[in-house]
C-alpha cells in the first residue's frame, strides 16, 4: 500500500515535543547513512539544538509526514543569514529517508523552499552532499546545480598521533616565532577585545572558496557574543586557542573547538587562521599542536578530531596531513540559481500532484 504523505511548514526553534520527536528520529537515521559510525543524537540534545539557534540564522522547514504512521519521511530547509553580506544566498538542505526516495518528494520540497527564498529576495542556494549519498549529487545535477566547491572533512584518530611531533612543533615555535605568545579562552571572548578578536576571525574569508559565487562574511560582535552564547546553551564547549605578539599586543592568530559532552569521544575543530602579514612563522603549526596538547591532557576520552576543509586549501592540509588528519568523508558544495530550481520545478509540476 502506498503511504499518504502531508507536507507541514516546522517553526524549527519552537516546535511541539512530538515535531521534535519525529525529527530526531529521522535525523538519526539520516545520520546513520551519512556518519555511520557515530552515536545517534539523544532528544534533549536534538530539543536545545533547535531551541538554541542564533537569531541571525532565520531557518525556513518543512516536514513530510507519513500520515500513515506519523513519522517524518523528508525535511527540506532554507537558512537565510540575516547578515549584512550574502543576501543573495539561500542554504538548501533537503533531505529524505531511503525507503522514500525516487517518489517526487524532494522536488515537492524544493518548490517550497525556492518560493520562499524568491519572496525573500535570494537568488542563489548553495547546497552539500556527500560521497556516502551519491544520488544528492543525482538531483543536484538534475535541478541544474554547479560543482562549487570540493571539501573533506579530515580525520585525526587520537591512538594515531605522533606525540613526539606535537611537542617539536610547540618547541620550534619558541624558538622561531619568540615574538609572540600563546593564549586561551574558555567560552565567550574576553570584552575589552572583542571587536579586535571579530577582526581576526574575519581572516577566515581568505580560506578558499573556489567557484562559490559567495562575499566576505563579517561578523558582528554581538553575532560572534550569540555565536558563543548559543553553543554554550546547547551544551557544547567551545575553546579558543589564539597568538598574539608580544611588541603590539595584536592577535594574529586562532584555532577554535567545540566540544560536545553527550559524545566525547569526537570533538570538531572548526576555524583555524592566521593573518596574512604573519604566515610561515610556523604559527599556524603552534596553535594546532598547543590545542591537540590540551585536548590530550584534559579531555582523555577523546579519541578523534574532525575538521572540515577545501581540497584546494594546500597550507592547511599540509599542517593537516603532517599531524596525521586523513580523509574521512569526501563533500562537494554545489550552487545553482534560484530562478533556475523554479523552472524545474515548474517543468515537473504535473507530477506532484499526488502529495498534497
Ligand atoms: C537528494 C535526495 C533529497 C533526493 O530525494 P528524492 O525524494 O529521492 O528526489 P525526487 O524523487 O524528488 O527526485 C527529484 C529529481 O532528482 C532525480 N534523482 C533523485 N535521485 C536520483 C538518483 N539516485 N539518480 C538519478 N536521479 C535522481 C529524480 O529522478 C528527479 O528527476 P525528475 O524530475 O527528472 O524525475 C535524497 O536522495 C537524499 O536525501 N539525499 C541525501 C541528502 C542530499 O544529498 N541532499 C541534496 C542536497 S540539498
Amino acid at each position: 500500500m502506498n503511504p499518504s504523505f502531508e507536507i507541514r511548514a516546522i517553526d524549527i526553534k519552537h516546535a511541539t515535543t512530538e515535531e521534535y520527536r519525529a525529527a530526531n528520529v529521522f535525523n538519526n537515521r539520516m545520520q546513520a547513512e551519512r556518519l555511520p559510525d557515530d552515536p545517534p543524537i539523544s532528544l534533549d540534545e536534538q530539543i536545545r539544538e533547535y531551541q538554541n539557534i542564533p537569531s541571525f540564522v532565520d531557518v525556513n522547514a518543512w516536514v513530510v509526514w507519513n500520515t500513515t504512521d506519523s513519522s517524518a519521511v523528508g525535511v527540506g530547509v532554507v537558512v537565510f543569514m540575516l547578515t549584512e553580506t550574502n543576501q543573495h544566498i539561500g542554504e538548501l538542505d533537503i533531505q529524505v529517508l531511503p525507503d522514500y526516495r525516487r517518489q517526487g518528494i524532494a522536488r515537492r520540497l524544493l518548490a517550497l523552499t525556492t518560493e520562499t527564498a524568491q519572496r525573500a529576495n535570494r537568488r542563489l542556494f548553495i547546497a552539500n552532499t556527500n560521497e556516502r549519498i551519491p544520488a544528492g549529487e543525482a538531483f543536484m545535477r538534475r535541478l541544474g546545480a554547479k560543482r562549487g566547491m570540493e571539501t573533506h572533512t579530515n580525520q585525526l584518530a587520537i591512538a594515531e598521533l605522533n606525540h613526539e611531533l606535537v611537542h617539536e612543533w610547540q618547541a620550534r615555535a619558541q624558538e622561531r616565532a619568540s615574538g609572540f605568545e600563546l593564549g586561551f579562552w574558555d567560552g565567550a571572548y574576553p570584552e575589552e577585545n572583542i571587536e579586535e578578536i571579530a577582526q581576526l576571525f574575519r581572516v577566515m574569508n581568505t580560506a578558499p572558496h573556489d567557484d562559490l559565487d559567495i562575499e566576505d562574511f563579517n561578523f558582528t560582535v554581538e553575532q560572534m557574543r550569540e555565536r558563543v552564547r548559543t553553543t554554550v546553551a546547547r551544551g557544547r564547549e567551545l575553546w579558543t586557542m589564539y597568538v598574539r605578539e608580544k611588541k603590539t599586543g595584536k592577535f594574529v592568530g586562532f584555532t577554535e573547538i567545540f566540544l560536545n559532552p553527550s559524545r566525547p569521544e569526537i570533538l570538531n575543530q572548526a576555524g583555524t587562521g592566521v593573518l596574512p602579514e604573519y604566515r610561515n612563522y610556523g604559527l599556524g603549526r603552534w596553535l594546532k599542536a598547543a590545542m591537540l596538547d590540551k585536548i590530550l591532557r584534559e579531555r582523555p576520552q577523546a579519541k578523534f578530531i574532525r575538521t572540515g576543509n577545501a581540497d584546494s586549501n594546500a597550507p592547511m592540509l599540509k599542517i593537516n596531513h603532517e599531524l596525521g588528519f586523513k580523509p574521512y568523508i569526501s563533500q562537494t558544495v554545489w550552487q545553482v540559481e534560484v530562478e533556475r530550481a523554479r523552472e524545474y520545478v515548474a517543468s515537473r509540476q504535473s507530477s506532484v500532484a499526488s502529495i498534497q
